[in-house]
């Protein structure tokens, strides 16, 4: 079988397909096919992919060529209308959002995987996308915080003064979240963090920083580790803990999310017009709506004296490393797809494969996007 990867768009410097990883799938006689300058922005020569057993192709030859096409963001309409129906396409396409994407594999009859279904199981842990990344957000989003801040974020006596350390709040302590705490905390603030879950509090306290306890959270084991919707009386016992460690806050950093919906709002404009002059909000989840009521998708606005930052691809922001996860991870999964002489197969008993395969042969096969999209 032949593998191709695309060049992403003019906004994305990471690459899917790594030479390491090239070099890996050659070992295991897949080949793959590589779109001129694909790796470029991840410092992934063409000339370090074809010493990797790739061949360097134009965009057209890789879609006429190959058998299996593998990408990080989902492919546009256009795209799609040119892939063959026995083609199969991989990247990372939150099929519970763009449900018109779905369909359109389904009327191709394509088989297609979205590893940001990837089940959070233990033995999914070193296929998680969406772990890897968030992690690579949760670091940068601290880091531009700091970056800035009017002030210090560690603490500071000198001669000419004693500086505080700078307060950082982080809503959701999921996996960006507890990067964003580790990262701050290295960085010398004092951290304080906010989550539903109360399985999370140990992992806060255990990187040094306080937990703020709202009790009453609904929490669902079946869940899958993940947050559930909440009642309106715990949502407004929450706002108001929320409210006033906000308002000292030097920093914000929001992960808050519930997969497949709208992403929680934690930060009203009251919130954020208590707030300090000069603090800073990185609003993660801007993409899905944000936890912050005036935070932009991928802009950078000043409100009542706060900057509010909805960057929403920081792990482009780190190419190098960001690519070398994620393509761990894609290797890790082709690793259940191929066996050792490159023969692919579909096994649904494999809860791994069965969670990660949206489409195949003219229907749904997640049962969550089913769910979503019957409903
Ligand atoms: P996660 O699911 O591991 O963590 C989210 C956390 O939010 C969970 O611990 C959950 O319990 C908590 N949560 C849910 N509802 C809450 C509420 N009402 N109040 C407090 N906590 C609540 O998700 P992960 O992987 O850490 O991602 C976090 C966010 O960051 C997501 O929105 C994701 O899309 C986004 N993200 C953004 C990136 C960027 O560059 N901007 C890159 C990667 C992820």
């Amino acid at each position: 079988m032949l593998i191709g990867l695309l060049k992403e768009g003019d906004s994305e410097n990471r690459v899917a397909l790594l030479p390491e990883m090239v070099s890996a799938l050659s070992q295991r006689k897949v080949t793959v096919y590589i779109e001129t300058g694909a790796g470029e922005s991840a410092l992934a020569t063409d000339a370090a992919y074809k010493d990797a057993g790739a061949t360097i192709a134009s965009r057209e030859e890789v879609l006429a060529k190959t058998d299996f096409l593998i990408g990080i963001h989902p492919p546009d309409k256009s795209l799609v209308e040119s892939f063959r129906k026995e083609q199969i396409w991989l990247s990372q396409y939150n099929p519970l959002w763009n449900t018109d994407l779905v369909n359109q594999f389904v009327s191709k009859k394509m088989t297609t995987f979205s590893m940001d279904m990837i089940p959070r199981s233990t033995r999914g842990q070193s296929m998680d996308v969406l772990s890897s990344q968030a992690t690579v957000a949760g670091y940068k989003a601290v880091l531009d915080a700091a970056n800035l801040l009017p002030t210090f974020f560690p603490m500071f006596m000198t001669a000419a003064g004693t500086i505080r350390p700078a307060t950082v709040l982080v809503l959701g302590a999921g996996v960006a979240g507890l990067q964003a705490i580790a990262t701050a905390k290295r960085l010398g603030a004092q951290v304080q963090a906010f989550d539903v879950r109360s399985a999370v509090k140990e992992e806060v306290m255990s990187l040094g920083a306080k937990f703020v306890e709202v009790e009453g959270a609904k929490e669902d084991a079946a869940a899958g580790g993940y947050a559930v919707e909440q009642t309106e009386e715990f949502k407004q016992k929450q706002q108001q803990a929320i409210n006033n460690h906000a308002a000292k806050a030097n920093v914000v950093i929001c992960t808050a999310q519930i997969p497949g919906r709208k992403a929680p709002l934690l930060l009203p404009e009251d919130a954020v017009a208590a707030m300090k002059p000069g603090a800073v909000i990185i609003d993660l989840a801007a993409s899905t709506g944000g936890n912050c009521a005036l935070s932009q998708d991928n802009e950078t606005v000043v409100k009542h004296g706060v900057t509010i930052i909805g960057q929403s691809n920081y792990p482009s922001l780190l190419p190098a490393d960001a690519s070398k996860m994620f393509g761990k991870n894609i290797l890790n999964f082709l690793e259940l797809l191929f066996n050792e002489e490159g023969a692919f197969s579909l096994n649904f008993d494999d809860v791994i494969i069965k969670g990660t395969c949206i489409t195949h042969e003219g229907a749904i096969i997640n049962e969550r996007v089913q769910a979503v999209i019957h409903s």
